[in-house]
């Protein structure tokens, strides 16, 4: 997404300059032409010559030497995007008042191209009424502001104030500026993961499902511009919702009925969690104890979430599904795409090496309802993501 963009990166002086030498080397890597500019103080953090070897363009720090003037409105015109990262409480103050007494305030206030700014201070400063002040005018000017992180402090105190990671940055930036929104002002919910299914207050029946799936489907759908609710059971990969509404649920009950709640107003709905099929007819308020030889266990169907909302589905609705199968796979599929009613079906097979449950990567083969079967190598579940999201958009919002 990055390929080919250019961007200028203002360093400032604060211990988080550190991160931005990871920030260079990852924009770099995904395409982009990136420049530096240096606040005189973000020396003492971070070396110019790491930079500009990193960047490969010299780093650009005053705005003229004995021989040379460095044209700051050329530097402002240049760039598709500036990126402020670290942005210190001091240069934040400066932004706001207009001031420029170095190089990247400059470049900041001749600059035609959109301006994103990472701050980075201890808790209490970043509290000040004075902060938020300038963050505020800096918004009033039209900037973006990407939140801190919670965490350690130079200070060695705990709170706000950390910078965002470097991989934040860029998937801001990318999500905000590069990416073309094809799925703006649509909502989609997705489910992930496995549910649990109580046989006492202790042990329940569930699944492998590390829920990594659906979670990279709601990353792709939020970037493609849709307002996304991921309804996720207990999986053990940790989230951070990050723009997008997570719903926690535990059986396959609470999944339906959270599905069903918000499907009446969703354009999109991605299953691709793994649903408990069956759930014990009757849960024990007391732990069962252990008595006789054998122990008998009744298990009751659950209800089939997406042959549901494959029931209610309205005209303009797209409803995808997945099926896990380990024989006749394409078969089965098709069955699911004709009886549960829905517009996509992704299969992944267990015979295939990479794929399905606890893997990072996935191979799978989408069947549409236009009778299309697609097939995917293998590849990492992001990647799936894109590819399932691609083919969703190409076959009902391009
Ligand atoms: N699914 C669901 N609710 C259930 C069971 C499954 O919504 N109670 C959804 C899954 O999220 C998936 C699709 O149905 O999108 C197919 O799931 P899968 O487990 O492959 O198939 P089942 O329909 O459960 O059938 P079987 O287990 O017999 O293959």
């Amino acid at each position: 997404m990055l390929q080919g963009k250019k961007i200028l990166l203002g360093i400032t002086g604060s211990i988080a300059a550190y991160k931005s030498i990871f920030l260079v080397r990852l924009l770099v890597k995904s395409g982009a032409e990136v420049k530096v500019i240096m606040t005189p103080s973000s020396k003492d953090f971070v070396s110019s010559l790491t930079l500009s070897t990193l960047s490969h363009h010299p780093v650009l720090i005053d705005l003229f030497d004995e021989q040379s003037w460095s044209n700051h409105v050329e530097l402002g015109r240049w760039a598709d995007i500036m990126v402020i990262a670290p942005l210190s409480c001091n240069t934040l103050a400066k932004m706001a008042n207009g001031q420029c007494d170095n190089l990247l305030l400059a470049v900041y206030l001749s600059a035609t191209c959109p301006v994103v700014v990472a701050p980075a201070m201890d808790e209490d400063m970043w509290h000040h009424t004075a902060t938020k002040a300038n963050l505020k005018k800096l918004e009033s000017y039209g900037n973006k502001i990407i939140p801190v992180g919670k965490g350690e402090l130079a200070s060695g105190l705990y709170g706000d104030g950390r910078m965002a990671e470097p991989e934040q940055i860029i998937e801001y930036i990318t999500v905000n500026f590069f990416l073309t929104s094809r799925l703006a002002n649509k909502k989609a919910i997705v489910t992930a993961g496995p549910t649990y299914e109580a046989i006492d207050p202790v042990r329940f029946i569930g699944n492998h499902s590390s829920g990594k799936m659906g979670i990279a489907i709601a990353k792709e759908l939020y970037r493609r511009g849709a307002e996304v609710t991921l309804i996720m059971g207990p999986a053990s990969t940790e989230f951070s919702a990050n723009g997008i509404n997570l719903v926690r649920v535990t059986s396959a009950d609470d999944m339906y009925n959270a599905c069903l709640g918000l499907f009446e107003k969703a354009d999109l709905a991605v299953m691709s969690a793994a649903v408990a099929d069956y759930t014990p007819v009757t849960r024990a308020d007391q732990k069962i104890k252990k008595k006789e030889d054998h122990f008998n266990l009744e298990l009751t169907k659950t209800k089939d979430i997406l042959k549901s909302l494959g029931e209610k589905k309205k005209q303009g609705q797209v409803l995808v599904g997945f099926a896990l199968e380990t024989s006749n796979e394409k078969e089965h599929a098709l069955d699911k795409l004709a009886k549960k009613n829905a517009d996509m079906i992704v299969l992944n097979s267990l015979n295939d090496k990479g794929a399905g449950f606890g893997h990072d990567t996935n191979k799978v083969t989408i069947f549409s309802r236009e009778g299309e079967e697609i097939k995917f190598d293998t590849k990492t579940k992001d990647e799936v993501a894109k590819d399932i999201v691609d083919t969703i958009i190409r076959l009902h919002y391009a």
